[in-house]
């Protein structure tokens, strides 16, 4: 009757290596880098590691654009610093986990190269076209970082769809050839005894421009399905798709306890409650505790025994949750232990994103200093559009996706001990005070409470295994509930008073 996959058991540690530690001096992370970090993870206690993207890229949208996916891009390493990163974690009892990105390609990937050549080229299917005519797009979609989803390629006469940025055009799945390609791709990683993947945007990749459906499009279960037959069912895998668009009804079929799918899937219901009624993220609205309790209430129950829940606050796309959610100031360590204990308690496999276990906090930048393609073009688009340049900055102080990216925080030393160059993107000018050297000293640190917090998970079945019962649910600020089994029960009692 217990089902004993490991990944119900494990804590998953994301990195996003551009930021997290640099050992060849050109300001950007790298894989030898991670390496010289593993016994850093392996104190800390986590049993895997997701990777984003390490690809040969562009870097149009930090390695979401892969231009070869067989090959690690130069400035991350080669791909024998893959497979020794891979060794040395598994020395250490800790899997990686790659990401996967496969709704789209780089516009600079060889089968974009060949498909724009011309209409009968063998590649050219392998993308989404329409026809139209240079004034008239197929349609009126917008891609997610601003602009039309269509972009015109006169060579071939034709629209391609991009629903992220125009170096990203999306691969065409309703070509078997495509899904072949990428499925072999798959088992190619799979052979260097890899953990897992996180499938980038999974919910996307069936999409219908036509129907004007980007994610939950008619075949998208077919085609998972068919994938992880083909690839992921092969070995003791985790897996883990990206999908905005699940609801809990999705999730299930998703996280079928049958394996048909996903081990689980990130939704985020949870994390799209503080922005206004119908608009974006930009949009800010101060969170709705009631409903915020309400919403993971039903993600807890509704999923017990028929699916498994992702646990996360943070990832490389969200602000850090101690500025979110908690008090970065004079509570930041109080609050950012709380905000672990409420989530970690919950039924699911907890994600950790790197600089999460330190308290890391957000950053309010000069607009010269941010990266990020998304930040950028929401920055001119609202500009353009007349907003002030102090509403714009407030929501990106709140939300841009390089509050994330800012490099992670290893000492006092000169930028923070993340590189001996100029690193890619400014450092956070607290790292004096928040940094894992200081916090791995202190065992009142809110690093060794995490450390503390998974060594619990692992050694009580009762996280892993056992009902959610929520308390007062109408209580304006207090977040309690219970997990229990005949033998235990564990109370969590989170209060948020002044939050
Ligand atoms: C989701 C990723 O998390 C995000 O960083 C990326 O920009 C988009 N997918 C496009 O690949």
């Amino acid at each position: 009757m217990e089902d004993k996959k490991w990944w119900k058991q494990a804590v998953i540690y994301q990195i996003y290596p551009r930021s997290f530690q640099d050992s060849n001096h050109d300001g950007i992370g790298d894989l030898k880098g991670i390496i010289r970090r593993l016994d850093y993870l392996s104190l800390l206690g986590v049993d895997a590691i997701w990777l984003s993207p390490v690809y040969r890229s562009p870097q149009d949208d930090n390695g979401y654009d892969i231009s070869d996916y067989r090959d690690i891009d130069p400035m991350f390493g080669t791909i024998e610093d893959m497979e020794a990163l891979i060794e040395e974690a598994g020395k250490r009892n800790i899997r990686i986990i790659m990401d996967l990105v496969l709704n789209h390609s780089s516009d600079e990937h060889s089968w974009f190269q060949e498909a724009k050549k011309s209409r009968e080229n063998p590649y050219h299917d392998y993308y989404v076209w329409r026809d139209g005519t240079p004034q008239d797009t197929p349609n009126d979609m917008q891609s997610v970082f601003g602009g039309s989803a269509w972009e015109w390629v006169p060579e071939v006469g034709q629209y391609y769809f991009h629903q992220f940025s125009v170096k990203q055009p999306d691969l065409n799945w309703e070509n078997e050839k495509v899904r072949r390609e990428l499925y072999n791709i798959i088992l190619w990683w799979m052979e260097k005894g890899l953990g897992g993947f996180r499938l980038d945007t999974a919910d996307q990749i069936a999409k219908d421009p036509d129907l004007r459906v980007t994610n939950n499009g008619p075949r998208l279960h077919e085609f998972i399905q068919e994938m992880s037959r083909e690839t992921f069912q092969k070995a003791d895998l985790v897996t883990v798709g990206e999908a905005w668009g699940a609801d809990i009804e999705r999730a299930k079929i998703y996280s079928n306890p049958d394996g048909s799918e996903f081990s689980m899937v990130f939704q985020f219901e949870h994390m799209l409650l503080d922005q206004q009624e119908g608009k974006g993220k930009w949009d800010l609205a101060p969170l709705p505790f009631l409903r915020f309790k309400e919403v993971l209430n039903r993600w807890q129950t509704e999923l017990f025994e028929c699916g498994w829940n992702s646990l996360f606050w943070n990832n490389h796309d969200l602000p850090r949750i101690v500025s979110r959610w908690g008090d970065e100031g004079r509570y930041r360590i109080e609050s950012a232990k709380m905000l672990a204990t409420l989530l970690y308690g919950m039924q699911g496999t907890p994600y950790i994103y790197q600089g999460e276990e330190l308290g890391m906090t957000n950053v309010e930048y000069d607009i010269e200093e941010y990266r990020d393609i998304e930040t950028l073009h929401m920055y001119r688009e609202r500009m353009e559009k007349g907003y002030t340049r102090q509403e714009i900055m407030h929501s990106i102080y709140a939300k841009s996706r390089d509050n994330a990216r800012t490099p992670m925080q290893w000492n006092e030393e000169e930028n923070a001990g993340f590189t001996e160059g100029m690193p890619w993107m400014k450092v956070n000018p607290n790292y004096t005070e928040i940094n894992a050297k200081q916090q791995i000293k202190d065992e009142d640190s809110i690093y060794h409470y995490y450390r503390r917090l998974m060594a619990l998970r692992q050694e009580y079945h009762v996280f892993s295994d056992d009902r959610f019962q929520l308390y007062l649910p109408e209580d304006e600020n207090i977040f309690a509930y219970s997990r229990k089994n005949d033998i235990r029960t564990l109370l969590v009692i989170c209060n948020f008073y002044g939050g």
